[in-house]
């Protein structure tokens, strides 16, 4: 498990919109600037949003950040445009490609993106090791939905899972989570506001436009729905009060929707009334 102090209770997702046209790259940098200023360490990324633009553009906001102010958190194993490869060589070249984007010399999380179980292979988890002993990355872990967290959690060797935390997750998935949290693996919740926040009218910026093709291609692959709370902020407390739940990666183009999510989570941390 990642020390208790390692990182925030709420994440900002420097994803999707952030990866492309749906935000431009200075208002990325404004967000994540205002996310630390409310107290967000942990910062989620991956080579594959936007070709690498996504890391680019965390790396360029973090120029001027102390290192041990924040947490970041990479992917690898899955490419722009869904090609897949997690081979130990592979898995290796997309490290360094996202340390050079990230303008670090390591990251405190390295994520499998979606491996399949027999992806996880021997030779995989002995080069992740290795990373971790030449100070490349100072944690690991499995990004994922179904059986893959299950061998992650078997194999013994992972700190951390990323994983669907939401009102519609089964219980099965919550009873994974719960395994995993007892094995002392971290678990860091997404998707806990994207089903609550369905765009209603006409989009009214890129952002929106980003979300609406995002849903468009959702239904098109038929993905299983990602549950509609009442509202998106709901959906971050059902997330957030979940005994087996570290952390709540949230993404947000709006710096309106950072300070009610980082208000949330102070007055759930104070214990204060939320609703
Ligand atoms: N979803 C995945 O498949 C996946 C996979 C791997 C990693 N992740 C990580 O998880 C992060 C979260 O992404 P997610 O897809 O799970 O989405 P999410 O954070 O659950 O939901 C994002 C949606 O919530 C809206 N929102 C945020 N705060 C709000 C508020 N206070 N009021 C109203 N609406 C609000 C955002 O719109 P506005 O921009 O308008 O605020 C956006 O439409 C990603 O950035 C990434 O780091 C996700």
């Amino acid at each position: 498990m990642i020390e208790a102090d390692g990182f925030s209770r709420l994440g900002f997702g420097v994803t999707g919109p952030h990866a492309g046209l749906g935000t431009g790259r200075s208002a990325t940098t404004r967000l994540i600037h205002q996310a630390i200023d409310l107290g967000v360490t942990l910062f989620d990324t991956g080579p594959a949003y936007g070709r690498g633009e996504a890391e680019n553009r965390l790396g360029t906001a973090l120029r001027s950040v102390p290192r041990n102010k924040v947490f970041v958190a990479t992917k690898a194993g899955v490419q722009a445009g869904g090609y897949r490869d997690f081979s130990a060589g592979a898995v290796e070249m997309s490290l360094r490609d996202s340390l050079k984007r990230l303008q670090r010399d390591h990251v405190d999380l390295l994520l499998l993106h979606g491996p399949s179980p027999d992806e996880l292979t021997d030779r995989l988890i002995r080069r992740l090791q290795a990373f971790r002993d030449r100070g490349m990355i100072r944690h690991i872990g499995v990004c994922g939905r179904g059986a893959e967290l299950d061998r992650a959690i078997e194999l013994g060797v992972f700190d951390a899972l990323m994983a669907p935390v939401h009102a519609g997750i089964s219980v099965p998935e919550q009873q994974r989570l719960e395994r995993a949290r007892t094995a002392g693996l971290s678990v860091i919740g997404i998707e806990a506001m994207a089903g609550a926040a369905r765009p209603t009218g006409l989009p009214a910026s890129r952002g929106d436009l980003w979300y609406l093709a995002r849903q468009v291609k959702r239904r098109l692959r038929r993905d299983p729905p990602v549950v509609a709370g009442t509202s998106p902020v709901d959906g971050l407390r059902w997330a957030l009060s979940q005994p087996f739940a570290d952390s709540v990666i949230c993404l947000t183009t709006r710096p309106a929707h950072l300070a009610a999510n980082a208000a949330l989570v102070a007055a759930l941390e104070a214990g204060q009334p939320t609703s």
